[in-house]
């Protein structure tokens, strides 16, 4: 390749479009490239967009020929437009300044991210890639500086070290950035530009391990409630085993663990803890979980002191952080991605549930997503003694609380 590749001093003048800047009215082009033209010629493989009929629309390349302004009123296709605002106005000024450019009709093209000459680092970027600068110019929405502002936006913590390098893809990662979830042109097909299929937990399973195993169990929505819909809109098929119970950059402002599912919407006569409502959105009358509700479960924690090994049952302080004292929740007794709990004493967690089962399971008290298998060593032993096991399996009916004194109350 030579320059003569790319440039002929016999070009025509073209528009302002096929230059970068606008005091170089002719850059000299064989041919204009208003819409990247000049760059598909040789890296057909990097577009994956409107302009191109050949390629998938989604999943492979970040999308180009998308327009950065508003859509227009009536029937237009609202894919083809930028979603959020602020890129409404056109490109990112902070971009523009750096030699980024649109297209001739404002969309976004190859040169909105990439140089061709004096670009940063290997790829040719506009804005140097680490701490993901450049993605953060457009996508300011998906980006928190730190885990508390991660929460505060309701997106995944992203920019921070891991305590260990994870493999994802057959990459190593040491750093969450966009990049370690995301490749810009190499992508999974099928899904928004992700390293791995996020759809069978894939992806997330590369860091959390220990949720992996709610695939197939009943808390895998394609097969216990598959016309639901999550707070995206997305049934679970469309947004996968995590993805119907949580969502990456969708989350609600300062609520817990990025929930996609209606939250505040338990209102039995029952009071109950902010965490169990959690559980009890869906495990209520009319919600997801209807068949599946239960009417009992409160635990006097007033006026005596609960304690538990953290491990094996945390407990819920009054500040909504799981520890060694505090009070009794759904999440001391269930973790609500393991059907099974696994072996006790043993190091190995039991088989995951079969890849292949008929739709719902009826629980009982082995697993249900249970933490423990019953009460041997469990803490209730401490105050109920012999009458823990009833205590303990019953926890849910009304029988186990009957002969209760009321005297906490
Ligand atoms: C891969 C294609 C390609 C190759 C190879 C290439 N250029 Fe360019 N060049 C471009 C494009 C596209 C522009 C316009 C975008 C811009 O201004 O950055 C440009 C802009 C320029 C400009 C500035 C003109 C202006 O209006 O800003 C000069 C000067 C230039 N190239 C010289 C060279 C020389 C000399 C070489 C060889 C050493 C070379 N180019 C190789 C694609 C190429
Ligand atoms: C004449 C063919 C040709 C054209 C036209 C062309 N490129 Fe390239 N480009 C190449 C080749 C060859 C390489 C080197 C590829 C490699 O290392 O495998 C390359 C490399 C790159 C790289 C990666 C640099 C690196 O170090 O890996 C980027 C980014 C890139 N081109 C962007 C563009 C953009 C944007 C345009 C349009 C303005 C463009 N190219 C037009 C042939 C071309
Ligand atoms: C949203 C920003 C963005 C857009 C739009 C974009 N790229 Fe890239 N491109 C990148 C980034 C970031 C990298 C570096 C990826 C990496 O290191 O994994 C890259 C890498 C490349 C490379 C070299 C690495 C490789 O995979 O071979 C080429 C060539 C390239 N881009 C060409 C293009 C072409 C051609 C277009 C237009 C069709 C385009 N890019 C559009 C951001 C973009
Ligand atoms: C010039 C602006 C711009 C830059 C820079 C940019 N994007 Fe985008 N990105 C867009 C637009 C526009 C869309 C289309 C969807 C939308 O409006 O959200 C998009 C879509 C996406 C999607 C969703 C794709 C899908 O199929 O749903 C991902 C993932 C993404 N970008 C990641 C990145 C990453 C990672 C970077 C950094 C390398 C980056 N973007 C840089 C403008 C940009
Ligand atoms: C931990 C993995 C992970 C990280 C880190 C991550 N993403 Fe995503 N992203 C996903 C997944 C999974 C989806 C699709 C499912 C969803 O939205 O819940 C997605 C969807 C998207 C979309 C399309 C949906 C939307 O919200 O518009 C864009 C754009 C996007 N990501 C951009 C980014 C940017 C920019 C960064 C860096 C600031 C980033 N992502 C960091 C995993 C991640
Ligand atoms: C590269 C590693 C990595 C990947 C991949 C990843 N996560 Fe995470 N995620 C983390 C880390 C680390 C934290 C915990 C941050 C902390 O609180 O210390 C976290 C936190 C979370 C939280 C809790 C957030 C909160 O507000 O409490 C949820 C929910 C979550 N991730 C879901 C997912 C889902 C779903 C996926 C797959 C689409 C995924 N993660 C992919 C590393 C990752
Ligand atoms: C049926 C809904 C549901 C599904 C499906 C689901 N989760 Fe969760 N997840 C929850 C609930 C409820 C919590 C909060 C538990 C609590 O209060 O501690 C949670 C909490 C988390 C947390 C925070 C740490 C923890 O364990 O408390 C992470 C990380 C997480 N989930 C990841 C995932 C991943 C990865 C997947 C897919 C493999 C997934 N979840 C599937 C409901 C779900
Ligand atoms: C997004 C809604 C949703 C959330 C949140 C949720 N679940 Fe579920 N859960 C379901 C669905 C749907 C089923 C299957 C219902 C059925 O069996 O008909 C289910 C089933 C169960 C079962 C097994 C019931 C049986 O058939 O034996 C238990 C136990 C359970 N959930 C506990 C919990 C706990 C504890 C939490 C909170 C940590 C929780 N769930 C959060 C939707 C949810
Ligand atoms: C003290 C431990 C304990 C606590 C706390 C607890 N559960 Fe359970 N739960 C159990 C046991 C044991 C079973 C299994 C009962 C059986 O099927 O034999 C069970 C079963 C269930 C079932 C299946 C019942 C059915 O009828 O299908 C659901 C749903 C459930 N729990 C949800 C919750 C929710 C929601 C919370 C919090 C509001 C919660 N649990 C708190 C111990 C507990
Ligand atoms: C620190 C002592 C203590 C521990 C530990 C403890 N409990 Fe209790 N529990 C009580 C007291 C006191 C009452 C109220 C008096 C009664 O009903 O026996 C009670 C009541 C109950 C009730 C009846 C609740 C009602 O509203 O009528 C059940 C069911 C129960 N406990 C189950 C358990 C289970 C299961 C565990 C272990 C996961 C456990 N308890 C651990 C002290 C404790």
């Amino acid at each position: 390749m030579s320059c003569g590749s790319c440039h002929t001093p016999h070009g025509q003048v073209v528009d302002g479009q096929a230059t970068l800047h606008a005091a170089h009215a002719n850059p000299w082009l064989r041919v204009p490239n208003r819409d990247g033209d000049l760059c598909r010629q040789c890296h057909s493989s990097k577009l994956a967009s409107r302009l191109d009929p050949e390629h998938p629309p989604r999943g492979v390349n970040h999308p180009v020929g998308i327009y950065l302004k508003a859509p227009p009123e009536g029937g237009v296709e609202r894919q083809n437009y930028a979603r959020d605002e602020h890129l409404h106005k056109g490109l990112p000024e902070r971009l523009g300044k750096r030699g980024g450019t649109l297209d001739s009709q404002t969309r976004m093209t190859c040169q909105s991210c990439h140089q061709i000459h004096g670009g940063e680092g290997d790829a040719m970027t506009v804005l140097p890639l680490a701490n993901t600068e450049l993605c953060i110019e457009c996508h300011p929405r998906q980006h928190a500086v730190d885990k508390k502002e991660a929460r505060k936006k309701g997106v995944h913590p992203v920019d921070f070290k891991l305590d260990e390098a994870v493999k994802i893809a057959g990459k190593t990662f040491k750093r969450v950035t966009c990049f370690t979830c995301h490749s810009v042109h190499d992508g999974k097909p099928g899904t928004p530009l992700l390293r791995e299929d996020h759809r069978d937990g894939k992806l997330c399973s590369a860091c959390h391990e220990a949720q992996a195993s709610v695939l197939n169990s009943d808390h895998d929505l394609r097969l216990t409630a598959a016309k639901s819909h999550n707070l995206a809109g997305q049934s679970p098929r469309q947004s996968g085993v995590c993805g119907a119970c949580h969502q990456l950059h969708g989350g609600r402002p300062g609520e817990p663990v990025l929930h996609a599912w209606e939250r505040h919407a338990y209102r039995g006569e029952k009071a109950a803890l902010a965490r169990d409502t959690l559980c009890l959105d869906c495990h209520r009358r009319e919600g997801l979980a209807g068949e599946a509700r239960v009417e009992h479960f409160s635990h006097p924690a007033r006026d005596l002191i609960l304690r538990s090994d953290p491990e094996r049952m945390p407990l819920i302080s009054p500040s909504d952080k799981l520890g060694e004292f505090g009070a009794m929740g759904c999440v001391t007794c269930h973790d609500p991605h393991r059907w099974t709990p696994p072996e006790q004493g043993g190091e190995k967690p039991t088989p995951e549930t079969p890849v292949h089962r008929p739709g719902n399971l009826t629980g009982n008290v082995l697993n249900s997503f249970l933490r423990q298998r019953g009460v041997k060593d469990n803490f209730c032993v401490d105050c109920h003694g012999i009458e823990a096991p009833l205590k303990y399996k019953y926890y849910h009916d009304s029988r186990a609380r009957d002969g209760g004194v009321d005297y906490l109350k």
